[in-house]
């Protein structure tokens, strides 16, 4: 257990919570350290089949970069700090699992950065997100200039980042950045619900799944399919893909195995 990032995992879920309440779960380098170790653990895991990432109380899923850190930054800890946070945030992208965010309050700054690197997010009906950052006198340094842009288009996203301005949760979920809302003392539960139906289909396919979205969403049609193409036949190298269609042939539930 680490000390900003407590993990438990139940039923082939995984509970990240980022646990640094007292500063609404601002990320320094420890956090974000261990958001990466924790992370490539998950990616390999065999009993998880799917992570949700949260964070500790009920005011902030994460306040951003931990803003007394960088008051203390030369440009060169900038860098190496802008570099930690990328590397951090594509181990939360390239984890082989499905991560779902559940965004119990603030994502702001890096916060918001870390909710997009997820596979989708769920938010509470009191969530607030924003890219305040130019606020500071800095622009968002964990992805937020890329991953909001194509989350929802460069002018939606440059509307946030020139603006800095907080949305509320029914504006993300119109402009897509939220999957779905949930009154705060639901929310859990209906990620959790989502997760555990993850859960019961082939772990195999959903993690290649995963892997030709990613690949494939920032090349051509062409190349996206041809990704889609050329992987496909994995599914076939896999017990997975013999269980479930042979439990369709036999009328009953596969038992997948994840291998
Ligand atoms: N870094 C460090 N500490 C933070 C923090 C952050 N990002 N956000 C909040 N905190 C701390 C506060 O300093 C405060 O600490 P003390 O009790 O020791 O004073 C504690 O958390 C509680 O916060 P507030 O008293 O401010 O709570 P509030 O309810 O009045 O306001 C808030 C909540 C609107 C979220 C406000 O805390 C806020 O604006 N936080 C900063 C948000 C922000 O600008 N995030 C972007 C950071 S930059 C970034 O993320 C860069 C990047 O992309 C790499």
């Amino acid at each position: 257990m680490g000390e900003y990032i407590k993990t438990e995992t139940s039923d082939n879920t995984a509970l990240v919570t980022i646990s640094r309440e007292k500063a609404l779960n601002a990320l320094n380098r420890g956090v974000l350290e261990e958001l990466k170790t924790v992370f490539e653990g998950l990616s390999e895991d065999h009993a998880v089949r799917s992570v949700i990432v949260t964070g500790a109380g009920d005011k902030a899923f994460v306040a951003g970069a931990d803003i007394a850190a960088m008051a203390q930054m030369s440009p060169e800890e900038a860098g190496r700090f802008a570099q930690l946070g990328h590397q951090a945030m594509s181990a939360v992208q390239n984890c082989r699992k499905p991560v779902l965010a559940a965004v119990n309050g603030f994502a702001l700054g890096g916060g918001l950065e870390l909710a997009l690197s997820c596979d989708f997010i769920y938010a509470s009906e009191k969530a607030k997100f924003g890219l305040p950052e130019v606020g500071l006198g800095l622009y968002p340094g964990f992805g937020g200039t890329q991953r909001l842009s194509r989350a929802i288009g460069p002018n939606r996203a440059r509307e946030l980042i020139f603006t800095g301005r907080m949305i509320g949760a029914n504006e993300a979920l119109a402009w897509g950045i939220v999957n779905r809302l949930a009154p705060p003392e639901s929310l859990m539960d209906a990620v959790l619900e989502t997760a555990r139906d993850i859960n019961q289909k082939g772990p195999v396919a959903v993690s290649l799944a995963k892997q030709v979205i990613n690949e494939g969403k920032d090349e051509s049609l062409q190349r996206g399919l041809d990704l889609e193409r050329d992987i496909f036949p994995k599914c076939f190298e896999s017990e997975d893909l013999k269980e479930g269609l042979a439990a369709f042939l036999e009328k009953r539930k596969p038992s997948f195995k994840g291998q």
